[in-house]
């Protein structure tokens, strides 16, 4: 049994991570309708990845005996504007959902709880690779996306970028 203040937060962690997962759908459905193909399959399989971090919570709980409560899913708040407003809300949504894991840890850390800490370990690290990824597509907009050919190459670039399951399994 896990205390019950950790089960909530790895309870509203299911609900958070399949947002992102509707949020990046809504992101590579925006870049495709704007012909960012590449930009559009990056953001479709950064989807999938949220996914699978939500049913990496959702075994983690089975497997320690809990109950899993599902609640609504919102529709994605940010609005989506141009190609580079959209790089940067993801980066701030990365931020958020690191600022998140680390709350779920503080949780777990006040109640010795080193069973969910070495379950959040691979969450803290994969966080740092997030931002760091969404910082790289910030960068890289701003240095190339007013030049058509190079944008070109850069939406090939992402266009290249294929689904592989995470590295974690429970
Ligand atoms: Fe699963 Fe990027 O948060």
């Amino acid at each position: 049994m896990l205390e019950s203040k950790v089960v909530e937060l790895l309870n509203q962690q299911v609900n958070k991570e399949l947002y992102s997962a509707y949020l990046y759908l809504d992101f590579s459905n925006f870049y495709y309708d704007q012909g960012l193909d590449g930009f559009g399959n990056w953001y479709k399989i950064q989807a999938q990845e949220e996914r699978d971090h939500a049913m990496l919570f959702v075994q983690y709980l089975q497997n320690n005996g809990e109950k899993v409560v599902l609640e609504t899913i919102d529709k994605p708040q940010v609005e989506l504007t141009c190609a580079k407003t959209v790089l940067e809300e993801g980066l701030k949504h990365e931020r958020y959902v690191t600022g998140l894991i680390h709350t779920i840890y503080d949780a777990a850390h006040a109640v010795k709880d080193f069973r969910t800490m070495q379950f959040l370990d691979w969450f803290v690290k994969e966080q740092g690779e997030e931002e760091t990824n969404a910082e790289g597509l910030v960068k890289k907009y701003e240095l190339f996306g007013d030049d058509p050919k190079s944008l070109y190459m850069l939406d090939s670039e992402l266009g290249a970028r294929t689904y592989s399951a995470p590295s974690l399994s429970l």
